[in-house]
């Protein structure tokens, strides 16, 4: 499954980082716990590769250790060109490559830690991305992956599997919190999980819509999903109507690897 129509530009990835931001209750900043548990200080160098729109760096700008010297990658270019936008607005100097994760070059200087934020399941060869990143390392380095639960999001998923959209959260099944462990003990000796449990809690059936369009052009055949969307957001508005909101858990996390 290819996501290069999905990530062109950053619309979809906005819509649903908003998503989040707006009803995420009790609302926790994934880019901040992210940070949290990081082991960076000042003056290091970092590579992120699948940067999207920047996002990590934009939302924790004022948080950061000082001095980091930051390498952005992204396989879209215009994600580059969103991310470099916005780090330069929030005062963050870093340079930038279009270039995908499976194809960094092990001439590159070398980095005390290398961020993969939920992006690995979109990559398809991960075996030679993570290999690449590892011989990216400085000694002592740190790898650092987040992504979702296998069961994100279930209330949405059994919705839509009512229509017959079984597929719908399998986006990210190939790098989950329960099977990317596995994969990274290839690639590093030491590998830690960290958990963020959390819920959705969202007063307005169109945002939920909103949240199921934007993940459209993921999958081979869009016009199920729009066409699953006009069923499904009576019975979300039910939900709203009887229950004040429309709950949807989700299961997020962090391998840390060195
Ligand atoms: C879900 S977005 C996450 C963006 C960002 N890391 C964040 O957490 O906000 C996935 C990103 O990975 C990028 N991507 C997909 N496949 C890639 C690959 N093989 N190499 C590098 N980036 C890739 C996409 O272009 C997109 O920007």
């Amino acid at each position: 499954m290819t996501s290069d129509a999905q990530y062109q530009r950053d619309n979809n990835l906005a819509t649903r980082i908003a998503f989040h931001e707006d009803y995420t209750a009790p609302y926790v900043d994934f880019s901040h716990w992210v940070l949290d548990q990081l082991p960076l200080s000042d003056g290091q160098t970092v590579l992120e590769i699948g940067c999207g729109n920047g996002e990590f760096w934009v939302r924790n700008a004022a948080r950061l250790p000082t001095d980091l010297k930051l390498v952005l990658t992204d396989s879209s270019a215009g994600m580059v060109e969103v991310a470099e936008q916005r780090l330069s607005d929030a005062g963050l100097s870093a340079t930038y490559q279009v270039v995908s994760a499976e194809d960094l070059s092990a001439d590159t200087e070398s980095f005390d830690l290398i961020l993969a934020k939920h992006m690995l399941y979109h990559v398809t060869d991960r075996s030679k991305a993570l290999a690449a990143s590892r011989g990216l390392l400085k000694p002592g380095g740190y790898f650092c992956a987040t992504t979702n639960s296998g069961s994100y999001m279930q209330q949405l998923q059994a919705l839509l599997t009512e229509e017959g959209l079984e597929w719908f959260s399998s986006f990210n099944d190939e790098f989950t919190l329960e099977n990317g462990a596995d994969q990274l003990g290839w690639h590093f000796g030491k590998v830690e999980l960290e958990v963020l449990d959390g819920q959705l809690v969202v007063p307005d059936a169109d945002a939920v819509i909103e949240y199921v369009k934007s993940t459209a052009s993921l999958f081979p055949e869009p016009g199920l999903l729009f066409a699953a969307c006009a069923t499904i957001r009576p019975k979300i508005q039910a939900v709203i109507d009887r229950k004040g909101a429309f709950t949807i858990s989700k299961r997020a996390g962090l391998f840390l690897c060195q």
